[in-house]
């Protein structure tokens, strides 16, 4: 297993869409694998393909407490069933580092997959799990949360991020 770099904004393959997954083949399990060691060592709630340099329509999450055994979902060819409700939740991003904003999200999803062994699978997620399935379909969609701002506050949080990219750049 490894840990893979994870591709901040605004590298452009966070904006693409995601191609389906064909084969649930080796390749794919070692990649979910290294995508799961990922994301508990940044740590964080969920990562997408594309967060790691790979434009398949492929997620994991794991929303469980720190302190409770891992529950691991991969995702393949993730697709949102159904929506419900609303609720606004405080996000942050692997890709979008020192930034947390409030986003308007559902209540309540439900989600169709296919799972490690190929088959088709449902999850409904409400609260915490329902924004972490929106949010990582949106990165299989090439969103970002900030997309999902106000058009004022997202000018202004890109600036934000614009000044720091090129802070980081100089040194
Ligand atoms: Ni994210």
């Amino acid at each position: 297993m490894a840990v893979l770099e994870i591709l901040h904004y605004p590298h452009p393959v966070l904006k693409q869409k995601t191609r389906p997954v064909q084969k649930v083949d080796e390749e794919i399990r070692q990649l979910v694998r290294d995508m799961a060691e990922t994301m508990y060592s940044a740590p964080g709630v969920g990562l997408s393909a594309n967060q790691v340099g790979y434009p398949l329509r492929l997620a994991v999450i794991d929303v469980t407490p720190v302190d409770q055994p891992k529950n691991l979902l991969v995702l393949i060819n993730p697709e949102i069933v159904s929506l419900e409700g609303e609720c606004t939740w405080d996000e942050g991003c692997l890709s979008v580092p020192d930034c947390n904003e409030e986003v308007k999200r559902s209540k309540k999803v439900v989600v169709r997959y296919r799972n490690l062994e190929g088959e088709t699978a449902e999850i409904r997620g409400e609260d915490l799990l329902a924004v972490a399935l929106q949010h990582e379909i949106d990165h299989l969609d090439g969103f970002l949360f900030i997309d999902r701002l106000s058009p004022l506050k997202r000018r202004l949080v890109k600036k934000k991020l614009q000044k720091k990219e090129k802070g980081e750049k100089k040194v």
